[in-house]
């Protein structure tokens, strides 16, 4: 039986061609689950408010979604102004390549989920260190951490409930490891709090924690929650 060629499987396919980069948490993989919820969901207008890699802005923009990509670091928005607001500036594959090869093993031991950490060399060169607190006794000069509530158990729910209130007049997608804390049952019901109708759906899906040499794929599973 052939695969059947729809509006979802073509962008799902044109965003699979998006540069793979080792973001931590990137929905790379998810994507083809995520272009069926957003083709169901049939808006016009999209928040990418974790953007990050840019592969889920990218995704909207193929399903003809405008979009509007965010994220509260800097280097996120460079991303998405190259891969997705572009039209005119195509790389060589051998620059994407160089790009997007093997990188230098810079990442931390410990704190590992803290993106400033991990990305901090990626962040200082968008703005070119303008502006940054930068942490002159370290030997790779790292910026210093930002707060973010989402980052910490004590902080993250609330956060969320915000969040969720803000946007509790559009449909609100959020995918979630099966892992993570606040729990999917937390989640579930925060999301009712401002919506009737949350559908959740558990996607198998291996998680990618790390890029240095003790990188390992935790095998978890990821909740797709579709609240209208
Ligand atoms: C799991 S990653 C997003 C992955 C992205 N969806 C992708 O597929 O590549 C989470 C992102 O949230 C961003 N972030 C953390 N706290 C934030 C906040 N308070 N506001 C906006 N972005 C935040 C981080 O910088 C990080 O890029």
């Amino acid at each position: 039986m052939g695969v059947v060629d729809t509006p979802a499987s073509q962008a799902a396919n044109r965003a699979g061609a998006f540069p793979r980069l080792r973001y931590m948490g990137s929905k790379y993989r998810l994507i083809p689950h995520l272009a069926a919820v957003f083709t169901e969901l049939a808006g016009r207008t999209a928040l990418d408010a974790f953007s990050g890699s840019g592969v889920v802005s990218y995704l909207f923009k193929a399903l003809g979604y405008r979009v509007t990509a965010n994220d509260f670091l800097t280097f996120p928005s460079v991303i998405a102004q190259a891969t997705v607001v572009n039209q005119d500036t195509t790389l060589a594959p051998g620059d994407v390549e160089r790009i997007c090869g093997p990188a230098a093993d810079y990442a931390p031991p410990r704190d590992d989920n803290c993106y400033i950490k991990r990305y901090h060399f990626l962040e200082g060169l968008s703005v070119y260190w303008r502006g940054q607190q930068v942490m002159e006794n370290t030997q790779t000069r790292k910026l210093a951490k930002r707060y973010t509530p989402f980052s910490y158990t004590r902080t993250a729910t609330n956060a969320l409930r915000r969040t969720f209130r803000q946007f509790s007049e559009s449909a609100i997608v959020l995918s979630y490891s099966s892992n993570a804390v606040p729990d999917a049952a937390a989640i579930e019901a925060l999301l009712r709090e401002v919506k009737d109708d949350v559908d959740v759906r558990l996607v198998d899906h291996t998680y990618t924690f790390g890029t240095h040499a003790s990188a390992h794929r935790r095998a978890a599973s990821e909740y797709l929650f579709i609240a209208r």
